[in-house]
């Protein structure tokens, strides 16, 4: 497995074809934020008409702060899980009072902010910020597992972390940006959890799943 190699093939085939998704139209921590909080359980197709109408109604994280929490639940309504929409406008009037109303830039201050965990913050640093930290959910284990023939059951916090160990390895060697969303487009696109399109993917060469013909096995999922 060639580490630069992947990389540089993942994001070569995340440029080419990236979908123009709302949140991706600018590079605003505010807006990158709402997006993983409605994307972390809930699929990007239904996402998009409630992030364009939550951010035409807050367009800015003051906006959100000064709202009423009726106005921000009322938004938020079908989306479901509303305690994130509640944690995010906390952490939104967190951002406001501490930081001057702008998302903070170093792991440690956005992790502080409720709502905002390894993955979220990750996201926000390397999609909005360019830096070279990992996001790693489910849909990145998967990716990873696969192209790693990992077999550590993914439901424990230490797969996790190991996850967060090699992703924070593979993102320091290209565009964090650019190689966080890929990972997360591939695993939503290709590398789906069931018959995954090994013959279109980009990065077949590199899977050892693949090569071993282990891919619908992987990843590990111990069941409770
Ligand atoms: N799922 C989680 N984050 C995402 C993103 N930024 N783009 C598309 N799907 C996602």
């Amino acid at each position: 497995f060639n580490e630069q190699q992947f990389c540089d093939d993942l994001t070569a085939w995340y440029r080419e074809n990236r979908r123009d998704l709302p949140w991706r139209l600018e590079r605003d921590p505010y807006k990158i934020w709402v997006s993983e909080i409605m994307l972390q359980q809930t699929r990007v197709d239904t996402v998009i008409p409630y992030f364009e109408r939550f951010i035409s109604l807050f367009p800015t994280p003051k906006d959100l702060a000064e709202a009423e929490e009726e106005t921000v639940l009322k938004a938020w309504e079908g989306l479901g899980y509303y305690s994130r929409a509640r944690n995010l406008q906390a952490a939104v009037r967190e951002v406001s009072e501490s930081y001057g109303g702008v998302v903070p830039n170093t792991k440690k201050e956005v992790s502080s902010l409720k709502g905002v965990g390894p993955y979220t913050a990750g996201a926000i640093l390397s999609i909005a910020y360019d830096k070279p930290e990992p996001a790693v959910d489910g849909n990145v284990m998967r990716v990873l597992s696969r192209n790693l023939a990992i077999y550590d059951d993914i439901s424990k916090v230490s797969t996790r972390k190991r996850f967060e160990t090699i992703a924070g390895s593979l993102v320091a060697r290209t565009v964090p940006s650019d190689f966080n969303q890929a990972l997360m487009e591939l695993g939503a696109l290709i590398c789906t959890p069931r018959s995954p399109a090994c013959l279109i993917c980009p990065v077949q060469e590199h899977c050892r799943a693949r090569a071993e013909g282990v891919q619908d096995l992987l990843p590990v999922k111990a069941k409770k």
